[in-house]
C-alpha cells in the first residue's frame, strides 16, 4: 500500500533558480520563499553556498539566509568546506551537501572526483553532527550520467552507504537529467530503503522526459514518502547538459491529493508562489495545474 502522508521538500528557490541566466532580484526570491512557506511548505532548499563565478544566480546566498524565517528545515546546499563553514557561521541548522556518483559529472559540477569530494566531506559531516545540524546528502547522477550513461544501482548504493556511515540524516537520491524509468525508480528506491532503513530517504526527479510523476508513483510503491519538487517545474543543473526542470510541486500535489495522500500543503496558495516567480524566469510556466488555474 502507498504511504498515507508525504513530505514535499521544495527546491524551487535553489534548483529552480540556479539555472536562470537573468538574475532574479533578492527581494523577489524572498517573496517567493515566503509564499511557499504560507502554502504550508516546511522543508525547503532556500539557496546554495557555491562559487558566485560558477553560479552567479546564487551569489546573494548570505542575504537570503539572513532574511528567511528559520522554522522547519530551511536548507542551504553546499559542496565544500568553505560553504559549510560560512553556513555554520550564519547559524544555519539544516545543510545539504552534494556529490555525483559519476566522476565525470562531479568534475564538471564541483571540479573534483567523487572520492575527493567524499573525503573532503567526511570530517565536515562529523563537525556538523557535533553541532547537531541536520545533514542531507544529495546524490546526483544516481541513475544516469550525461557523460557516462547508465549508472549501475550498486555504485549509487555504495555512495549512499558511505554517507550513512558518516552519519547523515537524509539521502536525496537524484535523477539529475530525468532519464530514469518507473521500473528503475522502483528498483533503486526499494533496494536503498531495504538496505538502509534508518536514514530518511528522499527522491529527486527532474522532468526532462516528463517521467517525473510516473517515477514518483513507482517510488511511492516502494514506500518512499519524501520528494524534492520545484514550484512551477523550474530548475536544472547548469553543469548537466540536457537537464531541465524538477518535477512540478503543483502537479505532484494534485496527484497525491487524488491518491488520498496528505501533504499539509495548499495547492491554491502554492500557485500564488508560482505567480510571483513567473515574470522573472526565462520561459513561460506551463505545468498542468498552473495552466489550468489560469484558464478557469
Ligand atoms: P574551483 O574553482 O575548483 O574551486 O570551484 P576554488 O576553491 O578555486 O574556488 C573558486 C572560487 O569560488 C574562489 O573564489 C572561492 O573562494 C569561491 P575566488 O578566490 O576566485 O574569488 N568559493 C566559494 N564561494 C562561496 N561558497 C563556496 C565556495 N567555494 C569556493 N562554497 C567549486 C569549486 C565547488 C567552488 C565550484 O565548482 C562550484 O561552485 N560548483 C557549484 C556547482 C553547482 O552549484 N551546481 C549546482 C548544484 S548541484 C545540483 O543542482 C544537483 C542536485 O539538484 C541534485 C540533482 O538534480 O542531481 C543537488
Ligand atoms: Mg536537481
Amino acid at each position: 500500500s502507498l504511504p498515507k502522508n508525504v513530505t514535499i521538500i521544495e527546491v524551487g528557490a535553489r534548483d529552480g533558480l540556479q539555472n536562470e541566466k537573468r538574475i532574479v532580484p533578492t527581494e523577489v526570491k524572498l517573496q517567493f520563499i515566503k509564499a511557499l512557506q504560507r502554502a504550508g511548505i516546511t522543508e525547503m532548499e532556500i539557496t546554495s553556498f557555491v562559487s558566485p563565478k560558477w553560479v552567479p544566480q546564487m551569489s546573494d546566498h548570505k542575504e537570503i539566509v539572513q532574511s528567511v524565517t528559520q522554522s522547519g528545515r530551511q536548507f542551504v546546499l553546499t559542496p565544500n568546506e568553505k560553504g559549510i563553514h560560512s553556513a555554520m557561521e550564519l547559524g544555519v541548522k539544516s545543510i545539504a551537501v552534494f556529490v555525483g556518483v559519476s566522476d565525470s559529472f562531479n568534475k564538471k559540477n564541483i571540479n573534483k572526483t567523487t572520492s575527493e569530494s567524499m573525503e573532503e566531506l567526511r570530517p565536515l559531516i562529523r563537525q556538523l553532527k557535533e553541532q547537531d545540524i541536520f545533514v542531507r546528502a544529495c546524490i546526483s547522477t544516481a541513475f544516469y550520467c550525461p557523460f557516462e550513461g547508465k549508472i549501475e544501482p550498486e555504485r549509487t548504493y555504495e555512495i549512499c552507504q558511505q554517507f550513512v556511515d558518516m552519519g547523515v540524516d537524509e539521502l536525496s537520491v537524484a535523477d539529475t537529467i530525468g532519464m530514469a524509468s518507473p521500473s528503475e525508480s522502483y528498483e533503486l528506491f526499494s533496494m536503498i530503503s531495504e538496505k538502509l532503513p534508518n536514514v530518511l530517504l528522499t527522491a529527486h526527479f527532474h522532468d526532462t522526459r516528463k517521467m517525473g510523476l510516473a517515477n514518483i508513483y513507482a517510488a511511492l510503491q516502494a514506500g518512499i514518502h519524501r520528494y524534492d519538487c520545484s514550484a512551477g517545474g523550474l530548475g536544472g543543473c547548469p553543469f548537466a547538459p540536457g537537464a531541465t526542470g524538477n518535477v512540478a510541486t503543483e502537479d505532484v500535489l494534485n496527484m497525491l491529493d487524488r491518491l488520498g495522500i496528505e501533504t499539509g500543503i495548499q495547492l491554491d496558495k502554492l500557485l500564488e508562489a508560482v505567480k510571483i516567480i513567473e515574470p522573472y524566469v526565462s520561459r513561460p510556466i506551463e505545468t498542468g495545474m498552473y495552466t489550468l488555474s489560469k484558464s478557469v
